[in-house]
């Protein structure tokens, strides 16, 4: 599946992710024993404070993310980008159970091509969808491009540990047990044999900082968390 680029990447992670939707939520709580959320709290925090105007969440999926934004007083409006309708579905079911209907706003698109103009949001942020992003620094061009000058860029992302023994501790862990967890639960075995693959390929937190700084970022704030497995970096767009 690695080898796959472009539209045929796309085409397959939003296939994938629209036939895992159902589960999407409860999986990732089993696979990170919970930890997602608070990892989510946390970068929403970076992502939200002191910005005051709409906020835009790309890969917002289930839109825990977005839902995470709009718990702070000063975000009013949180749009919610996807290409997997599916995901999405259960984001607006869930907005309307929060109280978050008329401020989740979500909209159907790709990473790669924002349909939105230029300097439209003051903060974007990204949950666990760079890793998927056929073309990560397009992606991530077209991001910065709708972020207001002054405003702000917060990736959360599952990253490759630099030390030896919390990498072996991650690549065994997201090579046997995801598949394993995703089959029992998700009855999908090839959707969670993909995350393994996509975390092996993936990069560390210094080399998505530099992907960073390379979009435009500048005063890259780097956290890393679980071991180093996960990075949340915020830039600011000078
Ligand atoms: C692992 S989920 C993350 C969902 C959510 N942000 C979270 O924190 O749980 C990745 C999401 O990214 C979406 N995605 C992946 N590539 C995308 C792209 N190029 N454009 C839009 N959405 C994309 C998938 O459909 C999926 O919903």
């Amino acid at each position: 599946m690695v080898q796959l680029k472009g539209n045929n990447r796309s085409a397959f992670v939003a296939s994938m992710f629209g036939r895992i939707s159902r589960r999407y939520d409860l999986l990732n709580t089993l696979m990170t024993v919970g930890m997602h959320y608070i990892w989510r709290r946390k970068a929403a925090k970076l992502a939200a404070t002191h910005v005051t105007g709409d906020i835009l969440d790309v890969a917002s999926g289930t839109g825990d993310f977005a839902f995470d934004l709009l718990k702070h007083s000063n975000v009013k409006i949180v749009v919610g980008l996807d290409f997997s309708p599916e995901m999405l579905d259960i984001a607006i079911g869930k907005s309307v159970r929060l109280g978050f209907e008329g401020s989740f706003i979500p909209v159907m698109g790709d990473a790669h091509f924002l349909p939105f103009p230029d300097e439209r949001f003051v903060s974007t942020t990204v949950g666990f969808g760079a890793r998927n992003f056929s073309d990560l620094p397009k992606a991530l061009a077209d991001i910065v491009r709708v972020t207001r000058r002054g405003g702000k860029v917060t990736v959360l992302e599952i990253v490759r540990p630099q030390g030896k023994l919390a990498s072996v501790l991650f690549l065994g862990y997201f090579g046997w047990v995801t598949p394993k967890l995703g089959r029992f639960f998700a009855g999908d075995y090839e959707a969670y044999n993909y995350l393994p693959e996509s975390v092996q390929n993936f990069m560390s937190a210094t080399q998505l900082s530099e992907i960073l700084e390379g979009a435009g970022l500048r005063n890259l704030v780097v956290e890393t968390k679980g071991m180093g497995s996960i990075a949340i970096i915020s830039g600011k767009r000078p």
